[in-house]
């Protein structure tokens, strides 16, 4: 489903370049899950970003089912981005002044017109109050994000990424902000949605122990994968 060719990303700062990829050869099938990990400053972010189309790519190219980033415009990847994916972020990225239905509701918001127009109003309730129960978080709605512990609002974040069945998950440490009970459930629930629902999942982690139980693990270094490990 996506495969990476020589990828490769420099970022250029005015004192220096920085290689923050350095020929990324990688391939992840369809309803794969995959862990990347490696120590900070390795390229996990950046390479979740280019995946992600949320940033450029310096030379190399990715395939999402063959079809090339590189024959992508920005229009082309925006409409990628809102079929295809969905976003976990560290820190959240919850509104805080909606409650925790209406953060998964904003998950439609993007929609064009005439999409939203197939769409009823109680259909996107429904659906983002049936993935809420998925995630734990039944009676827990109407909570706002600063009413609810760590580990809760990041279910929240997750159920608004897979509200609406993106092929791919994609997460930048979707546990580096909490303990690690709270850890383990937000990666077993990963696990979990990536088993019911089919969705592609590809996070990142440098907490060793968190990576445990995960069957793949593409470990980084200096840009590079220095280890692509199947258990
Ligand atoms: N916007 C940027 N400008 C310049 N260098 C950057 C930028 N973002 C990341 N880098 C550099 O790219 C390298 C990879 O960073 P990053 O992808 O954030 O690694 P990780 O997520 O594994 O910590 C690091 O050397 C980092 O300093
Ligand atoms: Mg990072």
């Amino acid at each position: 489903m996506i495969r990476t060719r020589g990828l490769k990303k420099i970022y250029r700062t005015t004192s220096e370049d920085v290689i923050a990829l350095d020929g990324i050869d990688m391939m992840i099938g369809d309803g794969e899950l995959v862990a990347l990990s490696g120590p900070s400053g390795s390229g996990k972010t950046t390479l979740l970003n280019v995946i992600g189309t949320l940033d450029s790519i310096t030379d190399g190219d990715i395939e999402f089912d063959s079809c090339s980033l590189r024959t992508m415009d920005e229009k082309a990847k925006t409409a990628f981005r809102r079929l295809n994916l969905g976003f976990i972020f560290q820190s959240y990225n919850l509104i805080p002044v909606l409650t925790a239905l209406e953060n998964v509701e904003l998950a439609f918001k993007p929609l064009s017109r005439d999409e939203m127009k197939r769409l009823d109003v109680s259909d996107i309730r429904a659906a983002s109050m049936e993935v809420l129960k998925d995630v734990g978080l039944e009676g827990f709605e109407h909570r706002k994000p600063g009413e609810l512990s760590g580990g809760q609002q990041q279910r929240v974040s997750i159920a608004r990424a897979v509200v609406r069945r993106p092929s791919l998950l994609l997460a930048d440490e979707p546990t580096a902000n909490l303990d690690s009970t709270n850890s383990r459930l937000i990666l077993q629930l990963l696990a979990r949605l990536n088993e019911r629902y089919g969705i592609t999942v590809l996070y990142s982690s440098h907490d060793a122990q968190v990576l445990g139980s995960v069957r793949r693990v593409v470990v980084l270094k200096d840009g590079r994968i220095i280890e692509d490990r199947i258990c």
